[in-house]
């Protein structure tokens, strides 16, 4: 760590940063990083992948590629299924193991992610392009948070005595399901890992996981933790890969639960799929179109900054990100006149910049994606208010772009753009707001500003969305489920909820030769 006076840009101002900041304590990425970890991790041992074959990985900043990972596929995952299936038979050391050691391990996991906080972050930086200070303040923060959350949890999962009628005794359990497949996207690499593998080994279940392409660096480092910390072989498997050739074959095969986090497109494969061979458990995190309704009595300083951070946090690669932000015809004039102001002032650059408040996109083809629906917006006929370009240099960047004048059914208003753009909408009442919140496929997360008690409350409860953030935006914690209405998915992770998703209730009941008292 080394001292500075830098400003730190307003997405990280967490606790922890701000009294790093006070102190003058500015933490730095580490120079030119070792990659450690570029092979397939079964068994607690590094493998090459059968086929011989190896992907690159490339630094979204520059477009340079760098390294070569060895690329799992069909062969490497049964592999890997035997190895976690024999680490969850009866017997082994994993299920012999008590439920407080468990905790331990979860908890010395979090203990060495927190050690290599500044190697991690750096890099999720590189291999991801978010700025490094977001990867240490917002991702290494929750990764760490998350585990010890799950930690606390191994020992303290309990069954129910039920009073049943008749002559018996009845008990629940609360067990392991299985092996579970875990798919991942690269927007948060190190933090979905951390969603994925807190509830399923706190609950004793067994891993396979494939980090997302464009992202496998950081959940590779995690894997050597993972075997330093001191858990079993087996239990945990990181197969780093392409999503049609590992990814599906982690939910075809004899896979006990299948948790996946990305495009609706690949989760309703993934049901399907479910359907068709075993009927496996599925948890989905397919993101959304999440509204975020403004009304005119909000306080507007706080409303134009949380929509904008809801927006452009992280290059807007995140799932939970503001696309249907509707403000009261009143204030709609000024709200736009200010929003643009604040994306103007975003400041856009390498993530290794202690400045920098947007990076570039994860990679050229989701560039290309966000280009095409800025194009097909000024095409329908919004009025594009700043940005729309792609960012000077090699990197993957896109200007911060704000659109006014967006209408509900403009192609790009309707489809998820995982990317710097905000488009603001206008409404005149709150039933018409909540009607066309309401009036989309998604609903994981929603939010309302308002100093109206009734209103807010109204819309929280109207709205159909698994989290509404009332005059904040991006508040998730680990303590809180956190999941989708509707096509955003399946089931919820995170909190006591996410135990559930990740353990099967055993109901054992005993003949009693008297009656129960
Ligand atoms: P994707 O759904 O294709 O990829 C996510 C993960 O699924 C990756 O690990 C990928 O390798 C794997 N995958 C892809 N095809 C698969 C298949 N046939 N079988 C099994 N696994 C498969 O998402 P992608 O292409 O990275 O992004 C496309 C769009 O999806 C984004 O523009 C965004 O709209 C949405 N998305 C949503 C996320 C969320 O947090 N809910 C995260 C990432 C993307
Ligand atoms: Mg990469």
């Amino acid at each position: 760590m080394t001292s500075s006076k830098v400003e730190l840009p307003a997405e990280v101002k967490t606790d922890a940063a701000a009294l790093m900041a006070s102190l003058h304590l500015m933490p730095s990425p580490v120079p030119n990083p070792e990659i450690k970890y570029t092979k397939i991790f079964i068994n607690n041992e590094w493998q090459a992948s059968e086929s011989g074959k190896v992907f690159p990985t490339y630094n979204p900043s520059s477009g340079e590629k760098i390294c070569d990972v060895q690329e799992a596929d069909q062969a490497d995952v049964e592999k890997a299924v035997k190895a976690a299936r024999a680490a969850f038979a009866l017997g082994s050391p994993w299920r012999r193991m008590d439920a407080s050691e468990r905790g331990r391990l979860l908890g010395k996991l979090a203990d060495l992610v927190e050690r290599d906080s500044a190697y991690l972050a750096t890099l999720e930086s590189l291999d991801s392009g978010k700025p490094f200070l977001a990867a240490l303040f917002v991702d290494l923060q929750g990764t760490i948070k998350t585990l010890r959350y799950y930690a606390g949890w191994a020992d303290k999962i309990h069954g129910l005595t039920i009073p049943i009628d008749g002559e018996y005794f009845t008990m629940t359990r609360q067990e392991p399901i299985g092996v579970c497949g875990q798919i991942i996207p690269w927007n948060f690499p190190l933090m979905m890992m951390a969603w994925k593998l807190g509830p399923a080994l706190c609950c004793g279940n067994t891993l396979v996981l494939k980090p997302a392409e464009q992202t496998p660096l950081t959940a590779l480092y995690m894997a050597s933790l993972v075997k330093e910390a001191g858990f079993p072989p087996g239990v945990v498997n990181i197969l780093p890969g392409y999503g049609p050739t590992a990814g599906a074959t982690i939910f075809h095969m004899g896979i006990d639960k299948v948790a996946f986090t990305g495009s609706a497109e690949v989760g309703k494969l993934i049901q399907e799929a479910a359907g068709r061979s075993n009927l496996k458990r599925v948890t989905l995190e397919l993101g959304g179109k999440s509204p975020n309704i403004i009304f005119a009595d909000a306080d507007l300083d706080l409303a134009v900054e949380q929509a904008h951070q809801g927006v452009f946090f992280q290059q807007r690669v995140s799932a939970a990100g503001l696309k249907g932000l509707a403000v009261e015809e009143s204030i709609y004039d000024e709200f736009v006149r200010r929003s643009v102001e604040r994306a103007k002032r975003k400041v856009v650059g390498s993530p290794f910049d202690p400045t920098t408040e947007q990076g570039p996109q994860v990679t050229q083809e989701q560039r290309q994606r966000i280009m095409e629906l800025i194009q097909s917006g000024v095409r329908e006929g919004a009025k594009l208010e700043c940005g729309g370009s792609v960012g000077a240099g090699k990197g993957f960047f896109v200007e911060p772009t704000v659109f006014s004048n967006v209408t509900d059914n403009m192609r790009f208003a309707k489809e998820e753009i995982f990317g710097p753009v905000q488009q603001i909408l206008k409404f005149k009442t709150l039933e018409e707001a909540i009607e066309r919140a309401n009036d989309t496929d998604y609903g994981l997360v929603a939010a309302v500003f308002t100093n109206d008690l009734n209103k807010a409350m109204t819309v929280s409860t109207s709205v159909q969305a698994g989290t509404v953030w009332i005059n904040c935006y991006n508040a998730l914690s680990c303590q809180c489920p956190f999941g989708g209405f509707k096509m955003s998915g399946n089931g919820r992770e995170l909190g006591e909820y996410g135990l559930k998703e990740y353990s099967e209730v055993k109901t054992i009941t005993m003949k009693m030769t008297g009656k129960n008292s």
